[in-house]
């Protein structure tokens, strides 16, 4: 569409400027017909009195003057005789008068110019003769349909880049909103294009920036919710104050070994705060029972990871986590709970918190035993590795911990714990 009004406005534009050159060139030779016929038609008129032998008239005129055609006019206006090429319309088409008795129109599809001489009797009009002769086009006229392709070709060249760079505006946008459906606010449309695409990249950004304010926001209000819950639990009972902390401070030292980016750390470091979050949802006379659990208070207990797992998946944008407190008691041989996954299918996390509340649990007081030493617990977790523990974590783990040892002597930083951690 472009590319044809380009192409219109170009040939338009040609067009103006071919009539106004001929406009110039009519009333110069428009003045000189005019005069030079004004002579003859007198002593026409003078010699006669009334239009007499007017086909050979006109002849004679035509012919003097170099024009293509002659019209007589009757007073009645009526065309009577006529000269020359002119196969046209009797009228010019679009006529223009541009001086007193010189006109310019079309005959034929080619400018033309008219002058028109009244043939005046001794007492009455007798008509008027109407003198043709066809303005040559301008040279440059001829190469006006090449420029006008030409324009239209540049016109659609540049339609096109313009219209794929706000094409190209209008997919960033829309893979920004894209992603928000799966609540991820971090993509931000690129502010290109024509200045309404870039009014709308730079809105649906500003709409995203608060979108993602109030979803931090939110998260923050679900993530302090469910540590409070994890504390409210915790000070049920009396061997468990601190578990939830110094497990995450043993996770947090694995991973930083492990070069875990900081994305993935805080992950791992929230993910182990809230690993027992779901033991909310056993009965109290379970979780604080002093001694050892029979079986029944013992599967109450085994359903606290899949309750963790529902209250955390709920997190937006923290799945992470609740992937953690599912797959914190799963073992790598398989015998674990709640799946009774194996091997690399635990969650990697998940194994890395596994050993961190086994490594807890045995440092720390239980109803059920006194707290170990570090040795004799680094100890159970090496003859454990690649049965209950993933083994090469538990060697990291175990390497970690001695290497800290030797560094300064180490004392277990609780003395009480829960019957299942
Ligand atoms: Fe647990």
């Amino acid at each position: 569409m472009t590319s044809f009004l380009v192409a219109m406005s170009v040939w338009w534009s040609g067009d103006w400027l071919a009539f106004q050159e001929a406009r110039e060139l009519a009333k110069v030779q428009g003045a000189h017909i005019q005069r030079a016929a004004l002579l003859q038609t007198n002593s026409m008129a003078k010699e006669t009195g009334q239009p007499i032998a007017l086909e050979k008239n006109l002849a004679e005129l035509g012919q003097s003057l170099h024009a293509d055609a002659v019209l007589f006019w009757s007073a009645q206006g009526e065309l009577t005789s006529r000269w020359g090429v002119s196969q046209g319309s009797p009228n010019l088409a679009t006529p223009r008068a541009i001086n007193s008795g010189i006109w310019i129109g079309k005959e034929s599809g080619s400018r033309c110019l008219e002058v028109r001489i009244p043939l005046q009797g001794r007492m009455t009009s007798l008509g008027e003769i109407r003198i043709r002769k066809i303005l040559p086009k301008p040279a440059w006229f001829n190469s006006l349909g090449r420029a006008t392709t030409l324009a239209a070709c540049i016109a659609f060249v540049v339609s096109w880049i313009w219209l794929r760079r706000s094409f190209r505006a209008i997919r960033s946008v829309f893979h920004s909103l894209e992603r928000v459906g799966r609540e991820d606010f971090c993509h931000r449309a690129a502010v290109e294009g024509s200045a309404e695409m870039k009014c709308l990249a730079k809105a649906t950004n500003q709409t995203l920036d608060s979108l993602m304010d109030s979803s931090v926001r939110v998260q923050k209000v679900y993530v302090e919710t469910a540590l409070a819950l994890a504390r409210t639990v915790e000070a049920k009972d009396r061997y468990t104050s601190g578990h939830s902390h110094r497990v995450a401070k043993y996770c947090v030292e694995m991973a930083e070994w492990m070069n875990f980016d900081t994305e993935r750390l805080e992950t791992l470091r929230l993910g182990a705060l809230l690993h027992d979050i779901g033991k909310v949802a056993v009965p109290d006379a379970v979780l604080c029972k002093q001694g050892a659990l029979d079986d029944e208070e013992f599967d109450l207990m085994r359903k606290h990871p899949n309750a963790g797992d529902r209250i955390l998946s709920a997190i937006p944008g923290l799945r992470d986590i609740s992937d953690i407190a599912r797959s914190h008691h799963e073992r790598w041989d398989g015998k674990g709970y709640p799946l009774g996954v194996s091997g690399d299918s635990i969650p990697l996390e998940g194994r890395i918190c596994c050993i961190a509340d086994a490594f807890d649990a045995l440092t720390t007081e239980r109803s059920y035993k006194p707290a170990f030493s570090i040795e004799k617990a680094l100890g159970i977790i090496e003859k454990d590795a690649g049965t209950h523990f993933d083994p090469e974590l538990a060697r990291l783990f175990v390497s970690l911990k001695r290497n800290q040892m030797a560094e300064r002597p180490q004392i277990p930083e609780a003395q009480k714990s829960d019957p299942v951690s």
